[in-house]
C-alpha cells in the first residue's frame, strides 16, 4: 500500500509535525508537552520547517540540523480472541452487535473487518506482517466517546464543592460571584503552554478510563481573543495527545462580570463565531440557555449566527428551567440537547422527529442534587440517549465515563445496553463523528480491551476505576499499558 503526502504542516510552537495524506491528518512526531515543562527551551521551537520528498518528511529543526522522518506503509493490525462489542444499534436484536471469540483488522486509522475468528482466513485481507494482539478473551468495545466536556481550564473550586456540601447551591454560589466567573478569572491568568499541559493531564485520566474521543468546549474566557486561545488550546492538547478532541464554541457560557447582555450577545454573534470558523477552530457552537444563563431569544440569535457558518448547534438546555430551548435545536437543525433535567413532553417527540440527541450528564446531576432527567419519557418518545461526563471545576471534575455508565443504570434507570450506546454511538453522534462510537468497516480502529468479559461489568464494578482498561487501540495502534 502506498501513501500519498499532500501537505506537511508544522503546529503552533512547532511541537507536533502533522503529514496530511489520502484527506486525512497523521502525527509524525510530537513532543510531549507535559514532560517537556519546566525544561529551559521547553517552550520554544524544536520543528520550524518540514518538505516531503515521495515518502520521506525532511525537517529543520530550531536548535540546528535536520531530521529524515520516513513515512511508512499504514500498519496493520489484528486483533483476535475478543469478546467483540460493534454497537449494532439494531432494533430487535441483540442492541449491542456482540461477536464471540470475535477478531478485527485495522489498516491505518480505520478497521477493516469485524468478525468470527474462524472466519479470518477468509477475509480475503493478507494479514500475514500484520501485527497481532491476542485479547485473551477479554471485552473489547469502540474507544468511549465523551460528548459533552470542558476540559480546557485553570484553577479549582474545592471550596464551591464544601459549600455545596455544607447546603449551599449552585446558582446561589454563581450569584456571589463564583461559579463559572471563578474559572473565568482563573483561566484568564493560565499561560497558553499551562492550559494545554493542563488540560492533556485531564486526557491523560480520561484515556486510563477508556476514552479515546472526546468534546472540548471553550467558555471560560469569555472575550473574542481569550475564546480564541482557548480553542487553540484545545487544538494544541488534540495534537500532543492521543485522545481525539473536538472543539465546541462556548461563548455564550455566561454574561461576563461587568458586561451588557446585548452587546456582548452581538460580539457572540458578529466577532467570535466569524472568527472561530475562519480560523477553523470549532466545529461546533454551544449555548448555555437556562435560569441564571442565556434566555430562549439570546439563544436563537447565538444559534442563528452559527448556523450560518455552517458550524453544529448543540445547547446547554434544562438543567434548572425549561426555557424552551428543545425545539429551537430541533427546528435550526441541531444535533444534541445537554442535561435535560428538565424538558416537555412535547419537546420530546420534537427531538425525536428531528434525531436530535439528548446528552445526559448524571454526575453533574448528583452533584448538584438535581432531579435525574425523564428518562422513561424520552425513552418512550424515541430520543437518542446519550451520557459524558460534563468534566468541567464546578459540577463534575470527573474524567470517568465508567462512573457515568454506573450513575445512568443505578440513579436514571437505563438498561446496561442503552449505557453503552450512550456512551458509544450516541454519544458520536452528539459529537457528529459518524466514524466513531461503533466497530465495523469505515470505523475508527479505536478499541478498549476491558479486564473484563461481559458488557455490565463496566457500570458494576463502579469502583475499580483505571484497573477496569486492560489496553487501548488508538488510531490502529495499541498504546502503552497502564
Ligand atoms: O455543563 N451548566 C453550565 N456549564 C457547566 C458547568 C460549568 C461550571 O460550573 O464551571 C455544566 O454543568
Ligand atoms: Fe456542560
Amino acid at each position: 500500500m502506498t501513501l500519498s503526502i499532500d501537505a506537511v504542516e508544522v503546529v503552533r510552537s512547532g511541537t507536533a509535525l502533522l503529514v496530511r495524506a489520502g484527506g486525512k491528518t497523521r502525527l509524525v512526531r510530537w513532543i510531549d508537552l507535559a514532560s517537556q515543562l519546566g525544561a529551559p527551551d521547553a517552550k520554544g521551537s524544536r520543528f520550524v520547517a518540514a518538505q516531503v520528498t515521495r515518502g520521506v518528511v525532511e525537517v529543520e529543526l530550531a536548535a540546528g540540523g535536520r531530521e529524515r522522518v520516513e513515512i511508512a506503509d499504514p500498519p496493520m493490525l489484528v486483533v483476535e480472541n475478543a469478546g467483540l462489542l460493534m454497537m449494532s444499534d439494531r432494533r430487535g436484536e441483540d442492541p449491542l452487535g456482540m461477536v464471540e471469540d470475535g477478531a478485527a483488522i485495522a489498516v491505518g486509522g480505520r478497521i477493516e473487518w469485524v468478525g468470527q475468528r474462524a472466519d479470518l482466513s477468509r477475509t480475503g485481507i493478507d494479514v500475514s506482517r500484520a501485527r497481532r494482539v491476542d485479547a485473551g478473551g477479554r471485552l473489547v468495545t469502540p474507544g468511549l466517546v465523551d460528548c459533552h466536556a470542558h476540559p480546557v481550564f485553570a484553577g479549582d473550586r474545592a471550596g464551591e464543592f464544601a459549600s455545596r456540601a455544607a447546603g449551599q447551591s449552585y446558582l446561589e454560589i454563581a450569584r456571589a460571584g463564583g461559579g463559572i466567573a471563578a474559572t473565568v478569572a482563573a483561566t484568564r491568568a493560565a499561560s497558553f503552554d499551562d492550559l494545554v499541559a493542563l488540560t492533556c493531564a485531564r486526557l491523560d485520566g480520561a484515556l486510563a478510563c477508556g476514552t479515546t474521543a472526546m468534546e472540548a468546549k471553550s467558555g471560560y474566557d469569555l472575550t473574542v481573543a481569550g475564546e480564541i486561545r482557548m480553542l487553540e488550546a484545545a487544538r494544541a492538547a488534540d495534537s500532543l495527545h492521543p485522545i481525539d478532541l473536538e472543539p465546541t464554541l462556548l461563548g455564550a457560557h455566561a454574561l461576563p462580570p461587568g458586561r451588557a447582555r446585548d452587546e456582548y450577545v452581538r460580539e457572540v454573534c458578529e466577532l467570535m463565531i466569524p472568527q472561530a470558523a475562519a480560523a477553523g477552530l470549532c466545529r461546533a457552537v454551544d449555548v448555555y440557555c437556562d435560569e441564571g444563563a442565556f434566555t430562549l431569544e439570546e439563544t436563537r440569535r447565538v444559534l442563528e449566527a452559527a448556523r450560518a457558518h455552517g458550524l453544529l448547534l448543540r445547547a446547554h438546555v434544562g438543567q434548572f428551567a425549561d426555557l424552551g430551548a428543545g425545539p429551537l435545536i430541533a427546528e435550526l437543525g441541531g444535533i444534541s440537547v445537554d442535561h435535560v433535567e428538565q424538558i416537555a413532553p412535547d419537546a420530546m417527540r420534537v427531538l425525536a422527529a428531528h434525531a436530535v440527541v439528548a446528552v445526559m450528564l448524571p454526575g453533574a446531576c448528583v452533584q448538584l442534587r438535581l432531579p435525574p432527567p425523564p428518562v422513561a419519557a424520552l425513552r418512550a418518545a424515541g430520543v437518542a440517549l446519550a451520557v459524558a461526563t460534563d468534566l468541567n471545576p464546578g459540577s463534575s471534575l470527573c474524567e470517568s465515563l465508567p462512573l457515568q455508565m454506573w450513575l445512568a443504570c443505578t440513579h436514571y434507570g437505563m438498561s446496561v445496553e442503552e449505557t453503552w450506546l450512550a456512551v458509544t454511538r450516541h454519544a458520536a453522534r452528539a459529537l457528529g463523528r459518524a466514524d466513531l462510537g461503533w466497530l465495523g468497516p469505515g470505523s475508527a480502529a479505536d478499541l478498549v480491551m476491558w479486564n473484563a468479559a461481559s458488557p455490565a461489568e463496566i457500570p458494576y464494578r463502579y469502583g475499580a476505576g483505571r484497573a477496569l482498561v486492560h489496553q487501548v487501540i488508538k488510531s490502529g495502534r495499541p498504546l502503552p499499558r497502564g
